[in-house]
Order: C-alpha cells, then sequence, then structure tokens
C-alpha cells in the first residue's frame, strides 16, 4: 500500500533551488577570484553537475542564490556568441555542443543574496520565486553519482507523504559534529524514516550517526519559518533550525521525512575528497580512464618503494 499525504493531492515539485553565495574560504587561493562552484570536476565546473542532476529530476526551472564575485557562474549558463561562432566556423562540433549543453539544460534564474547571514537565509531569498508549491534545494558541495538518483527519490517520496524530505547518510560519530543531525523512527519503507527531531552540528549532544546531506524537498511553509527564525550554530540563520519546527509539525509543511542514502556521494567542498572526486570520475570515463588507471598504478608502485 502506498503512504498516504496528509495533505492532501499534492502540488508538483519543478523548482529547484541551489545557493551558491558561499566564500569558498577552503580552496583560497583559487578561490579568490573565480566562485568556487566554478572549479572543474574533471572538465566541467561542479555547479553543472548539481544543475544536471536537478534536471534529471524532472526539476529545470532553477534558481540559483549568488552573492558578490559570482558574475562567472551567470555567464557559464548563459550563451556564449563569439565562442560558438569561432568554433563553428572550424567545424568543431563536438566542442560547440559541450559549450552550448549549459545553456540548454534549463532556465536558471538568479537572485542575489547580499549579506553572508546563513543557508536558512540563502533559502528565504527564494521566496518569491518559489511561491506555494514544495520546492527541492541543492547545495553544490555534495555531488551525487547520476547513477544514484536520490533527488528523484526524495521527489516521490514528498509526493506519497507531504511535508518535507531530506537526505540521511550514516557517518562516524566522530565526523557527525561536521553535519546537520537527525533523530528518527522507521517506517514501512526500509530508506524512509520520520524525523523526530534536528541539530545542526551537534557537539557532544548528537542524537544519531544519521547526518543530513545537502539535499532537501521543501514545502514552502519554510518560509514563514524562516523569518522567524534566529540565528543558530556560527551565529547564521540555520535551515536545518527552520526543518525542526516542520519536523513538529502533522500538516502546514510537516511532516519531515528522510531518505536514507547509501549511493555514490562525494564532497568537492573539501580539498581531500574534491581530490579523490575528480580521481574516481576521471578513472571511469572512456575517454581518460585507460591512461590514468595504468599511471595511477605505476605513481603508487613509485611511491611504496
Ligand atoms: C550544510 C547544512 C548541514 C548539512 C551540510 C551537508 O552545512 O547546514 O546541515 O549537514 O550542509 O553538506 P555546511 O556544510 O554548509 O556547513
Amino acid at each position: 500500500m502506498s503512504p498516504t499525504n496528509p495533505n492532501g493531492p499534492a502540488r508538483p515539485v519543478t523548482k529547484a533551488v541551489i545557493p551558491a553565495a558561499g566564500l569558498g574560504t577552503r580552496f583560497l587561493p583559487a578561490t579568490k577570484a573565480t566562485p568556487k562552484e566554478m572549479l572543474p570536476v574533471v572538465d566541467k565546473p561542479a555547479i553543472q553537475y548539481v544543475v544536471e542532476e536537478a534536471v534529471a529530476a524532472g526539476l529545470d526551472d532553477i534558481l540559483m542564490i549568488t552573492g558578490r564575485g559570482k558574475r562567472a557562474l551567470e555567464d557559464h549558463f548563459d550563451r556564449n556568441y563569439e565562442l560558438e561562432e569561432t568554433l563553428s566556423a572550424k567545424g568543431d562540433d563536438t566542442k560547440l555542443s559541450l559549450v552550448q549543453e549549459a545553456t540548454d539544460l534549463a532556465t536558471v534564474h538568479y537572485v542575489r543574496q547580499g549579506e553572508p547571514k546563513g543557508l536558512g537565509h540563502a533559502v528565504l531569498c527564494a521566496a518569491q520565486h518559489v511561491g506555494d508549491d514544495p520546492f527541492a534545494v541543492l547545495l553544490g558541495d555534495d555531488l551525487i553519482d547520476v547513477r544514484d538518483p536520490l533527488l528523484a527519490r526524495m521527489v516521490e517520496v514528498q509526493q506519497q507523504r507531504g511535508g518535507s524530505v531530506i537526505a540521511l547518510i550514516e557517518v562516524q560519530p566522530s565526523q557527525i559534529q561536521l553535519y546537520g543531525c537527525a533523530a528518527v523512527e522507521t517506517t514501512d519503507e526500509a530508506d524512509v524514516v520520520r524525523v523526530t527531531d534536528m541539530i545542526e552540528k551537534p557537539k557532544s549532544d548528537a542524537p544519531s550517526n544519521l547526518a543530513m546531506i545537502g539535499r532537501y524537498v521543501i514545502a514552502p511553509q519554510v518560509f514563514d519559518v524562516l523569518r522567524h527564525t534566529k540565528p543558530g550554530a556560527g551565529g547564521e540563520i540555520q535551515l536545518t533550525d527552520a526543518l525542526r519546527v516542520l519536523a513538529g509539525r502533522d500538516d502546514d509543511g510537516g511532516p519531515v521525512h528522510g531518505v536514507l542514502f547509501r549511493g555514490r556521494r562525494y564532497d568537492t567542498g573539501d580539498r581531500l575528497d574534491y581530490l579523490k572526486a575528480v580521481i574516481r570520475l576521471a578513472a571511469e570515463r572512456e575517454d581518460l580512464g585507460p591512461e590514468l588507471l595504468p599511471w595511477l598504478r605505476e605513481f603508487l608502485g613509485q611511491r611504496r618503494s
């Protein structure tokens, strides 16, 4: 039997919000004049993977929350006539289609955050664009492998059960302080839990080892909650704190369910994980893997001796 939605027939999810206003201090000096979202993962900027993921889940109305120094993001998803004309005059159709790919993916809108007051504040900047429908939020530091479609499952769970949906992974207890953490109860579906409590970056009071990762499908009632959310962890307005309020409700934006994710995820916000992501994805590519893998083996062999 499929689960019931307490809020009646679901309104469809068509919009995705991508906060991209962060300063990217972990990648300085590379990010001094370049947005961290533009750092290449193999040969594509990290942000393009995220937009592709939203589109693959059926969401092609994208709102990016940007800020100062993020012009390159707009340029990337815009046409570049000069480059396109040069490539087409040369007859280089392969490169031409790579250049056009980002433009043709989705309709991308932009709003600027102004002040960096936290993820909750960034999401609140989307209120006018989003309106009254549930919407997705994708954080650019988390890349989810296309072969493990998490967001589509989250949209499905939201449509079936209403309210809001977060994504959870199991982490080592020592790592939970880096994430938002959820207390949960099981449901009749193995990959879905009901969230009973949430805490952002817990110190010694983590209720579980279930960490929130950067994918959300959220009811629009969150905006009213965010307007009244006081700064929390790190002195910032936290999305987790607003979702916690929704988790305590049976309707009106709640309840909150979690989808347990066991697929491949790459954290490109961390330098070491970023390197791992580039190597893993390059190793799997047909045009790079066959030469990269033997080189890697040889390199590692030399390191051991
Ligand atoms: C944000 C969220 C946190 C979540 C994390 C996932 O934190 O606030 O709840 O666990 O993303 O990547 P940040 O990493 O931006 O500090």
